[in-house]
């Protein structure tokens, strides 16, 4: 990873939060988005001084802001190398209760957004030849339970574009890996109104080393799906 561009979108939650601090340490450069300046700000922080770090507050529901992501990525670093999508968030209701706006910010975040970026990037990384997209799903893309109807509506979703992707990408050496991670204790759950045993939960640390696995696989390895549940919540 060592001089590697790497953009983390949604790098202020659990899992990015986890993950940031590692790529830092395996002297890649980074590209720091989510919406909230000061939390951005508040994580460069906490990284060593010499890290180059750019910080782009950025709303990934809106293209323009998309667009002025990657601009700006490319003006500091000249190119991208990885994408790290792991913006997202979870409206788990019973299907009745969804409201209309409910399932627009569902989609709009969790499948037009990350759709966005992954476009974006693999628009940067084909001037290369070669990049690697990492698609942070949960396992609510590829499994069904019910009051989530809204949000694997945006998962299957998710991982229906990054597949076809994938299929026109390769050719340009441009690699993505998509991960189901089971419950992972995150702020992500501080806006849900289920109950659930966080204490049982996958930690953002397991999660961030599943990430730096498939991001240091050998040059020749694609690791295409990574499925980690929770010893309490398996899904087959
Ligand atoms: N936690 C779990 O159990 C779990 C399990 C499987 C999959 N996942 C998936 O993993 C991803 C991240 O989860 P997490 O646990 O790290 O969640 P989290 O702690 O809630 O973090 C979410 C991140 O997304 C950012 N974000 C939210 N809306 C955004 C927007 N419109 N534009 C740009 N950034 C935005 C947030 O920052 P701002 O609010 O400042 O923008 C934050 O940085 C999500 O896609 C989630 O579906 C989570």
């Amino acid at each position: 990873m060592n001089g590697k561009v790497v953009v983390v979108v949604g790098a202020t939650g659990g899992i990015g939060q986890a993950l940031v601090p590692e790529l830092a340490k395996l002297g890649a450069k980074l590209v720091l988005a989510s919406r909230n300046l000061d939390k951005l700000t508040n994580l460069e922080m906490t990284l060593p001084p010499q890290t180059p770090v750019l910080i782009q507050p950025t709303d990934i529901t809106d293209y323009s802001q998309v667009q002025a992501l990657f601009t700006a990525a490319k003006a500091e670093f000249g190119q991208i190398d990885v994408l790290v999508n792991v913006a997202g968030a979870g409206i788990l209701k019973q299907y009745n209760k969804i409201e209309p706006a409910d399932l627009d910010a569902m989609l709009d975040l969790n499948l037009k957004g990350n759709f966005y970026t992954s476009q974006l990037a693999a628009e940067a990384m084909k001037e290369t030849k070669g990049g690697h997209i990492c698609n942070v799903i949960g396992i609510l893309g590829k499994h069904s339970m019910a009051m989530g109807s809204a949000y694997c509506a945006s998962k299957f979703g998710a991982v229906g574009f990054s597949k076809c992707m994938a299929e026109e990408l390769k050719r340009f050496g441009i690699k993505f890996t998509l991960f189901y991670f089971g419950g992972i204790d995150s702020p992500f759950w501080d806006q849900v109104s289920l109950k659930v045993d966080r204490s049982k939960m996958l930690s953002p640390a397991t999660a961030a080393q599943s990430i730096l696995f498939a991001l240091q696989a050998e040059p020749q390895a694609v690791p295409m799906e990574i499925n980690i549940q929770p010893e309490s919540h398996l899904f087959f």
